[in-house]
């Protein structure tokens, strides 16, 4: 007995998840864990879409000849050739020597370049618009090329009006027995780690997730397939509308989120009071991290997410604290822009913190500074609080 679920007509899930790996990429951590999923479609032909990380394979293929249940495997279809996903294929090729590769060229390429297996007569080479008739079923191909690799590309079953999209729409965390994202309570349990995936995973790539949001805008689509998480069958405009927002690098929340840097707790501390005055300005649900014991994945994420930023660093070597720095070199990588930020700065003899941060987020696009940025000398004094006040007032004038 296995557990193989019909997702549309003749259209079955065959992934699985792994709660064993602490960090995605050996990079970000998933203490929730990750599924990797694939799909078999059983018409006149069988067709896969994808495989699974090498973590997982033993089930996938387990399932897959449950699923096949004696047939044999006449297509493979490779939306994306990461190892996530396609770690699998040399062993599906030798269980099934008679299988044909559905790819596009530079999907190919990196067959070859991962993979030593006999490719010739058994690939079978498609492009956009390109489609795959199956007998009842008709499997159209357009190309996603950096969602989020180069070679990525996404199906669309016009029969079932199933898109299978790859990484996009994915999120981390593994399943819990519901496949499908209406069967959750995706908002309050699966959101903040569906942007965080987003952010850190395809999140430089804005104009290419706007570029497929506006191919699949042209399509009926009923449920979405993707390769990481929850299936989507309804409220489907709910999660597009999250892509969108997150591509275009708008923010979710008008909203304040303070990342700290604090060696000693001074910075720490005037971070807290400074909480403390927007929260009489009546500001809500106001996020508060350090930097310091807080991945940058989850702080990247929550920066996705909020209007308007503050930053709060100690000076270092007569630059940034490190993990600051390293996170303002994530935003960099990561194109984030229109956002609000304040700056905040420690120096026991030379606070620098500030200009560095400046020189850092004017390499960024749209970031508004707000002036004048707080500078602390070792811990923050009384006669500060104007200051700080100062701050506060101009954060939460912007807000409205
Ligand atoms: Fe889930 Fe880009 O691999």
């Amino acid at each position: 007995m296995k557990d193989i679920r019909l997702v549309a007509p003749d259209t079955y899930w065959i992934g699985a998840s792994d709660r064993r790996l602490a960090k995605f990429e050996n990079l970000f951590p998933i203490p929730r864990g990750v599924s990797y999923n694939a799909y078999v479609i059983l018409d006149e032909k069988t067709v896969l879409l994808d495989t699974v990380d090498q973590a997982v394979s033993r089930t996938f293929f387990d399932k897959l000849e449950a699923c096949l249940a004696g047939r044999g495997l006449d297509y493979v279809v490779i939306n994306h050739m990461e190892p996530d996903h396609c770690a699998a294929l040399q062993d599906l090729v030798h269980r099934w020597p008679q299988v044909t590769l559905v790819c596009n060229s530079k999907t190919l390429q990196m067959i070859k370049q991962f993979f030593t297996f006999e490719l010739e007569g058994r690939t079978q080479l498609i492009g956009e618009g390109d489609t795959l008739c199956t007998g009842k079923h008709t499997l159209h191909f357009a190309m996603a090329p950096m969602v989020h690799w180069p070679e990525a590309m996404v199906s669309y079953d016009s029969l079932t009006k199933v898109l299978f999209s790859a990484d996009a729409f994915g999120t981390f965390g593994a399943l819990n027995g519901n496949l499908f994202a209406d069967e959750m309570d995706f908002p309050r349990d699966w959101l903040d780690d569906a942007r965080r995936y987003y952010a850190n995973i395809v999140g430089k790539y804005g104009p290419q997730v706007q570029a497929l949001l506006k191919k699949a805008a042209a399509l009926d689509i009923q449920v979405i397939c993707p390769l990481h998480g929850p299936i989507w069958r309804e409220n489907i405009g709910w999660f597009i509308q999250k892509y969108d927002l997150w591509s275009r690098y708008e923010p979710e929340d008008q909203g304040v989120v303070i990342i700290y840097g604090s060696m000693y707790g001074d910075t720490q501390e005037a971070a807290g009071i400074l909480a403390g005055m927007l929260a009489e300005g009546n500001v809500k649900n106001i996020a508060m991290y350090d930097v310091s014991v807080t991945d940058v994945s989850y702080l990247i994420s929550e920066i996705f997410r909020c209007s308007h930023l503050v930053l709060a660093s100690p000076t270092y070597n007569m630059g940034l604290y490190p993990r600051m720095e390293n996170l303002l070199s994530d935003m960099k990588a990561l194109a984030v822009q229109n956002r609000t930020v304040a700056l905040m700065e420690n120096g026991t003899w030379a606070p620098m913190a500030a200009k560095h941060m400046r020189t850092a987020l004017d390499t960024m696009k749209n970031i508004t500074i707000l002036e004048p940025s707080v500078t602390i000398k070792s811990a923050l004094k009384d006669e500060q609080e104007p200051e700080l006040q100062a701050m506060a007032d101009a954060i939460i004038s912007s807000l409205n």
